[in-house]
Parts: C-alpha cells; structure tokens; sequence
C-alpha cells in the first residue's frame, strides 16, 4: 500500500511526547513489511540538521492559504526513508515545537497542504492517507473539498488517529478564509461557525473514513460523557468505525539488554545489572545508595492528564513513615514542579527532581528505579509503563485507558500479574497500590517473579503495525 501520513511530531527529528515514538516506529515498521510510507513533518529549528543527510525533493512550493503565502523546501532523510521533513523557518522557527501564537492552525495546515500538494508532484497515489492528533485532522475534510478533481487521489481512504482527545485545535471562525474552502464551508459544523468556533479534531471525527485512538479502552472511554472532553457524542454517532490499536514499543531503544544510555545493561536470565543501574543513578543525582530501600521512578510531561498532584498528597506520609526513595523526571507545568521541588525540599535524602527534558536520564530512570508511578486521570494508550515493564521496573497505574489494557494487577496467590493498579482516581488509592509495591518488594520470594512477569510481555510493534495494516485495508468498506 501507499501510506501518506501526516505528524506534527516525529522521533527522531522532534519530540514532545508518545506521539513522536509512536510515529517514529510505527513508519518504519510497516515500510519493512512491504509498504511504501512517506510521513510528512515540520522541519522545526531543534533539529540538529548536520547530523542528517537530507535530500532536496521540493526546493520550492507555494502554499497559499487564504491571504497567507508560504515558499516551503521538503526534504527527505536518505537514512530514514519513510520521512519526509518540511522546512519553513517563518512558522517552524519558533524555539519550541507547539507555540500559542495566532498563526498555530496555518502552521498545521500549511503541513498538510504540503503533504498533499508534494504527493501531486511526486505523482504519489496514496491509499491510506493517515492523520495523527487535531495538527492533521482537518485533511479528510480538505481532501474532499479541495483535491477530489485529482484522479491521484480517486482511491485514498482516510485515517484519524487520536492520541488525545482533549488537544483539539479550537479556533476562532475567523480563521475561516485560511481552510481554503470557499465554496464548501457548508461542509464544516454549521452549530459550531454559528458560535464563532471551528474544531479542528471534530472536522477529522466527522470526515475521516476510519477513526482511532491508541488502546482499547480509551476507544470505549472516549465515547462517554466522563472523558469524551466534549466529542462523545460525534464518536458515539460514529461508534462502528472507532477503534483502539494499543501503540507498540520500539525495543530496540527501550530494552534494557542493549539500551546505550544505561551504564549496564542486563536481560530476563541475569538481573545483576539492574541494581548497579541504581546505585549509579541515585549517586548521580547526589541521594544515597543503601541496599534493600525501594526506588520509586517517574517520567512524565508535568501536565494534569498525568494525575501527579496525587503524588504531592499520597508521597509525604509515604516517605516520612517509610524507607523509600524517589526520582522523578518532567518538565512543564510550573506548579507541579513546584510540587516536586517541595518534595525534595523536605525530603533530601529521599527524593531528587529533575526539572526538565533529558532522553539519557529518562532511561537510566527506567533501568534505575524498582516501581515506575503512573497514576493518570485518563491515559489514551502511555508508554512508559511498557518500557518499565520491560525494564522490570514494576508499574503502579490507575486503572484507566492503555494503562489499564497493559499492567495487570499482581496476584501473590498464583503469582500472576505485572504491577499495581488502583481504581478510584484519588490519593486513597495511589496510597493504597504504592503500599501493595512496597510490601510486595520486601518478599524476596515474590518481588523477581513480579520483574520477570512484566519482563516477558511482548508489546513490539511487529505485531501492531499489522493491526494497522488489516486497519488500512478495511477502510471505507
Ligand atoms: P504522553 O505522550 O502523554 O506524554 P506517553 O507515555 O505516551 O505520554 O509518552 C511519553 C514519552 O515522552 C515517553 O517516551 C517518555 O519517556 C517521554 N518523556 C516525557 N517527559 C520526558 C522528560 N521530561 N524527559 C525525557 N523524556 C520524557
Ligand atoms: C498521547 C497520549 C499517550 C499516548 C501517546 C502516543 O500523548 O497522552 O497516552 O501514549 O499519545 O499515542
């Protein structure tokens, strides 16, 4: 098949989250198994373009959107086949990937003009054309109203994929004349232009032939009131084409037997490594090392999906009753790490935060820490309680969309079980599970059976992108 995907996030050229490792591995995959995918994304000014051998497709395209006028260059990585990079430093110039300036929508449009528009010049007829989060949902629309006179185009099925439902690209209805639609903005939600709004995700839940989001419950949980963020009722209209694909995990970056950022490396039939993983990491962010105290990790963008501010009331008893540790590593919201940094304050020997953005750091924690924390209020698929079960580092997650799809709670009577899962979203709860780990780590007979239960699972995008693949093949039928 031809797969033209549209990304706003891509490893390894930008990250802000699971999105980018998601399409980062996923691309790859299915070129391996035959298909030729070319996704398109920004060339922002992170990337660290010396380090890449880029080849010049399109040295100039006009994009034209409503009065705007963009000149783009789009690039593709001789190394990375699948990626097609475009470059266009007055809008992806900006220091940081997403910005809340009032040109946000025409820096997503102007990425999926380009992909469409380049597909054109390349005389590349896509059969899928796959759209991730609200940066791409306005395509199918587009796709419809602006490109169905190109015979290129004649047989491309459509493909949202929701990776979180409550980023939806809302604008104001004055950025109307920059879709490009004049004579079908009929076509767009009349409720919502009448109240002055346009809804970039919503216009991709309406158009798109075929809608997913990233595991199996959060399809069903998005369907309702309680996390459907205002969209459940255009999902539940469309309930037959929903479906949750739960994300795969690229191990040839996350597994702990050939992770070159961890100082040693070790695997499911010799453990050693993963204490001496530790003892380095506590040494290196300056907490004592003493054999038997459990460490707790956390990875996390510092957001309120991530439900860290049930750390903030569940951890103070925890450390001044306990001998337990903690590290946690995040950047973003500034009164969570506000929080973090009070923890550390009061608690100096136990707990060290980093505040901020660190790859190497994020896997030392992996391979470091005994129990990895995730308790979020809603999780459309998260992957690093994947990578921790790899790692053996056991998750403690609130029972919630992929969170609740992967770890399953540890039963000491017939040692099933892969982590610490808690139902009701409060400090009670978190409390509670943290407290099942830390009692569970102390039995000597039970804790390795744990590590190595997570150890065993297999969530590699092999299996995945085939998912994808019968996906592909059914849309629109
Ligand atoms: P989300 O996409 O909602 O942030 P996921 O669990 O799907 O959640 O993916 C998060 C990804 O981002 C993981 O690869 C994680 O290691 C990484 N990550 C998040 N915050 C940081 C950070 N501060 N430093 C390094 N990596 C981070
Ligand atoms: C989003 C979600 C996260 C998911 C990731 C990749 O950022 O918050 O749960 O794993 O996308 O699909």
């Amino acid at each position: 098949m031809n797969i033209l995907a549209i990304s706003s996030e891509m490893v390894p050229y930008s990250k802000t989250g699971g999105l980018a490792d998601v399409v980062g591995a996923l691309s790859p995959t299915l070129a391996n198994l035959g298909h030729d995918v070319r996704v398109f994304t920004p060339l922002y000014d992170q990337v660290d373009t010396s380090q890449l051998n880029l080849e010049v497709v399109l040295p100039d395209l006009d994009i034209a959107l409503g009065d705007h006028h963009y000149r783009v260059r789009v690039l593709r990585d001789v190394d990375n086949p699948t990626a097609f990079l475009v470059h266009c430093p007055v809008l992806y110039a900006r220091g940081s990937i997403y910005t809340h300036h009032p040109d946000e929508h025409l820096r997503y449009l102007t990425l999926g003009w380009a992909a469409l528009l380049t597909s054109q010049h390349m005389g590349f007829s896509p059969d899928v054309l796959h759209c991730h989060d609200w940066q791409a949902a306005m395509m199918p629309l587009t796709l419809k109203a602006c490109f169905s006179w190109d015979r290129l185009f004649e047989n491309t099925r459509t493909l949202l994929t929701i990776h979180n439902l409550n980023y939806q690209g809302g604008f104001s209805s004055r950025i109307l004349p920059d879709l490009n639609l004049q004579g079908s903005t009929h076509l767009l939600h009349q409720d919502y232009l009448h109240q002055g709004r346009i809804n970039f995700l919503l216009h991709g839940v309406l158009y798109a032939d075929g809608i997913s989001t990233v595991s199996p419950t959060y399809a069903r949980e998005i369907q309702t009131p309680e996390y459907g963020a205002g969209m459940d009722p255009f999902l539940r209209e469309r309930s037959s084409t929903v479906v949750g694909i739960l994300n795969g995990v690229d191990y040839e970056s996350w597994s702990p037997e050939k992770d070159e950022f961890i100082p040693y490396r070790y695997d499911l039939d010799d453990l050693s490594g993963k204490e001496k993983n530790k003892k380095h990491l506590l040494h290196s962010m300056g907490l004592p090392y003493v054999e038997g105290v459990p460490l707790i990790g956390v990875i996390s963008r510092l957001a309120g999906q991530k439900g860290l501010d049930l750390l903030g009331e569940a951890l103070p008893p925890l450390l001044a009753q306990r001998n337990v540790q903690l590290i946690a590593l995040g950047s973003g919201d500034p009164g969570l790490a506000q929080m973090f940094a009070s923890l550390q304050r009061a608690f100096p020997r136990q707990v060290c935060f980093f505040n901020g953005y660190s790859e190497p750091l994020a896997h030392r924690i992996e391979a470091g820490a005994d129990i990895f924390a995730m308790p979020s209020r809603y999780e459309p698929c998260g992957l690093n309680q994947m990578y921790s079960l790899r790692y053996g580092t056991v998750p403690v997650v609130h029972r919630t969309g992929g969170l609740a799809d992967t770890v399953q709670m540890w039963n000491p009577a017939n040692k099933t079980g892969t982590g610490f899962v808690f139902d009701h979203h409060d400090a009670t709860g978190l409390h509670w599970a943290l407290g099942r780990a830390l009692e569970t780590y102390r039995r000597r007979d039970e804790w390795p059976i744990l590590m190595k239960n997570g150890m065993k699972k297999d969530y590699s995008w092999t299996n995945q992108a085939r998912v994808y693949e019968e996906l592909y093949r059914r849309l629109g039928s």
